[in-house]
């Protein structure tokens, strides 16, 4: 191994580590809020935020600035700031808000780091059922320090898949024609609202595939890394590599990727209008 890379690779490490170090404390700090009745803002007339939300994404964005006073920090609740360095931080505080809210206890905390445009450093942490996954560019992906790979499925007809859909502009999304779409073509389609953690399950093999319209960079950042180093794919509709803010994400094992894709591209073509009846499909 040459000595730069090797370097890097140090760096990387210790720039996950102290990546885990902050989830796991923001992951306490969701965990203690969510025992109390939660205060929330409305954002939209569907999109909530929470004390948990600022109290968390303080917190993270407190010790990222203590440890890497340089880097920039793109947090989803606005506490971040810019700067000229190639190193940004994509924060999700609380990826989950909804659920959240209702008291339905799958949610997370999403910390990622790019390095001019690439994905260097991710972790996804679940405080309710302690999972941490983790993933550094170079290095594979891991739940709580065991490697972990996307499934080895071969066909869409036999996969599990999951989605996800907007709290803002909701009526502009189609969504819901890939959803009607893929749960008939597929063992059915979970939409369990935080997409961090649903490409997590992506990374474990948990899910076969994942797929959303309008993501942030905070939403996505460290689930496309975990998917990418266990193994699986990640790009638009049309095949292209996913870029973080695009806007459509289909994430995979690899092994359904370019039947996910075809499929995905068909109904794509359909007048959303339409009803999108198939022969031989029983819709009653
Ligand atoms: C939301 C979740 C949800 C997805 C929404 C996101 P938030 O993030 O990831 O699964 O469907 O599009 O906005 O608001 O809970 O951080
Ligand atoms: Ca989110
Ligand atoms: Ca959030």
């Amino acid at each position: 191994m040459g000595g730069d890379l090797r370097c890097v690779q140090l760096m990387t490490k210790s720039y996950l580590e102290a990546a885990i170090e902050i989830a796991q404390e923001a992951g306490k700090i969701l965990r203690e809020e969510f025992d109390r009745p939660p205060h929330i803002v409305y954002k939209g007339d569907a999109d909530l935020v929470t004390q948990a939300d600022k109290r968390s994404e303080r917190a993270i964005v407190e010790r990222l600035t203590k440890y890497f006073p340089d880097h920039a920090i793109a947090a989803e609740e606005g506490s971040g700031h810019e700067s000229s360095s190639e190193f940004r931080w994509h924060v999700d505080p609380l990826d989950g808000t909804t659920n959240f809210a209702h008291g339905y206890p799958c949610f997370c905390v999403s910390i990622a780091l790019e390095q001019s445009d690439a994905l260097v450093a991710g972790v996804v942490y679940n405080p309710i059922d302690n999972e941490l996954f983790t993933a550094a560019r170079g290095e594979g992906a891991r739940l709580n320090g065991k490697p972990i790979h996307v499934s080895k499925i071969e066909t869409l007809a036999t996969s599990l898949l999951c989605t996800g859909f907007p709290a803002h502009k909701r009526m502009a999304s189609p969504n819901i024609h890939y959803y009607w779409d893929f749960t008939l073509r597929s063992h059915g389609v979970r939409r369990d609202g935080s997409a961090a953690l649903d490409l997590a399950s992506v990374a474990a093999g948990r899910f076969e595939a994942f797929w959303e319209f309008g993501l942030s960079r905070w939403d996505v950042a460290a689930g496309m890394l975990l998917v990418e180093e266990a193994g699986g794919k990640v790009t638009d509709f049309s095949g292209e590599r996913y870029r973080l803010g695009g806007p459509m994400i289909l994430a995979t094992n690899g092994l359904i990727h370019d039947e996910t894709q075809r499929i995905a591209f068909e109904i794509s073509q359909r007048d959303p209008n339409s009803p999108l009846r198939r022969e031989g499909v029983d819709i009653d």
